[in-house]
């Protein structure tokens, strides 16, 4: 298998098996230095067994990182079901993973990811109380691309405020790359701003329903397109690697700001955008006002609450894009240390006996 969670740094991963309903699921728990593990769950149909470790390791560190910058009491954590979400998925199924999820007494919380919806959360949720994400009707927090976007747009706020001395995205030509739940609702931001947004989507329907809302948004047909056009921010909205060597050499916008997770393709690419004088305004610092608008449901949600500490987002970005200034770094890097230094900083603090 070529990895073993001692190797990665993970406190715990636990595989979870129910042959009867089908439930084959591994839970990456990779600190719980702030607080209780909080992450998603992925229903996705991986190829072996080895490529959904590697994803629930992955992902879980990503999230003590996303969770520390955000300011949440909570760790990193994610789990994976191994399976088609659109074949597999049944209330036992997800029942069984809910006890799975109790089993851990708190250590971690789940919530929605790829392939898991807040219909799933509430299923769940009739096993297990570590559960976040659920619907509006069973007193969840509801769809998170709703803060998501908001925190996206702060993010691209502080960038713009640290490129060109304004924190406003008006009269700037905005790319945005994928308009599903994100995108549309970033888009809307961007509107309302006085900003120009150029976008591209594959998805026919994601394309009418901008039309019919937002006629004034201009369409292009693909990436290619977008990047190589004359935009001053781009905003990946979609899948993972949008960042890679590829893009990287042709993209024109002074400002990469946008909601996709993992958009850096490689390891060293965030030094290519140094090199070419991109701002990269890090994705998961950008892109956390959904697990804030989860982890709030934590305490019962309050919309405005949640969205206040999404809009903290804005700061937590001129403090990463300044601090990358002052140390000669990269956004990225600068963004890893100011996590792991909360982690260190705060998780020590347990040591303290009350
Ligand atoms: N929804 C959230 O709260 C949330 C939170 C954090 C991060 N994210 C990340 O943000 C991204 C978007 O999430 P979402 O919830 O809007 O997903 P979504 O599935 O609703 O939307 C993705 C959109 O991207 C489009 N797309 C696919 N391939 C594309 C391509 N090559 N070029 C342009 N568009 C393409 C799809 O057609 C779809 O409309 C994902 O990477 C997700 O992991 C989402």
């Amino acid at each position: 298998m070529g990895v073993f969670a001692a190797d990665t740094g993970h406190e715990q991963v636990v595989f979870c098996q129910d042959p009867a309903s089908g439930l084959k699921a591994i839970i990456g728990i990779y600190s719980t230095a702030l607080g209780p593990a909080l992450g998603g769950t992925r229903f996705y149909p991986y190829a072996t067994e080895a490529e959904a470790l590697h994803d629930v390791l992955e992902l879980s560190r990503g999230m003590a990182y996303k969770n520390a910058l955000a300011g949440l009491d909570l760790g990193g954590g994610k789990a994976v079901i191994w399976g088609d979400p659109i074949a597999d998925k049944s209330e036992a199924m997800l029942r069984a993973f809910g006890r799975f999820v109790q089993s851990l007494n708190g250590r971690y919380y789940t919530a929605c990811d790829v392939g898991t919806y807040v219909q799933d959360m509430d299923v769940v949720a009739r096993e297990t109380r570590f559960v976040t994400g659920r619907s509006v009707e069973h007193g969840g927090a509801g769809d998170s691309s709703v803060l998501t976007a908001w925190g996206v747009f702060q993010g691209m706020r502080a960038a713009a405020e640290h490129s060109w001395g304004v924190a406003s995205l008006r009269g700037r030509r905005v790319g945005v790359a994928g308009l599903g739940k994100v995108g549309k609702y970033l888009t809307a931001h961007l509107l309302e701003d006085g900003a120009e947004v150029v976008a591209t989507d594959p998805s026919e329907h994601a394309i009418s329903w901008i039309q019919a809302n937002h006629p004034q948004v201009s369409l292009v047909a693909g990436v290619t397109e977008l990047i190589t056009s004359d935009i001053d921010v781009y905003a990946p909205c979609a899948m993972g690697g949008a960042l890679n060597d590829d893009t990287v050499a042709v993209l024109r916008a002074t400002i990469v700001a946008g909601a996709a997770n993992n958009q850096l393709a490689h390891h060293g690419i965030e030094k290519v955008l140094v090199d070419r004088g991109i701002l990269y305004a890090p994705d998961y610092v950008v892109n956390a006002g959904g697990v804030i608008q989860v982890a709030d449901e934590i305490e019962g949600f309050n919309f405005e609450r949640a969205k206040l500490r999404a809009t903290r987002i804005f700061e937590t970005t001129k403090q990463i894009l300044a601090l990358a200034d002052v140390e000669g770094i990269s956004p990225a890097t600068a963004a890893d240390r100011l996590a792991e230094r909360r982690m260190t900083d705060v998780g020590r603090l347990r040591q303290i006996r009350v």
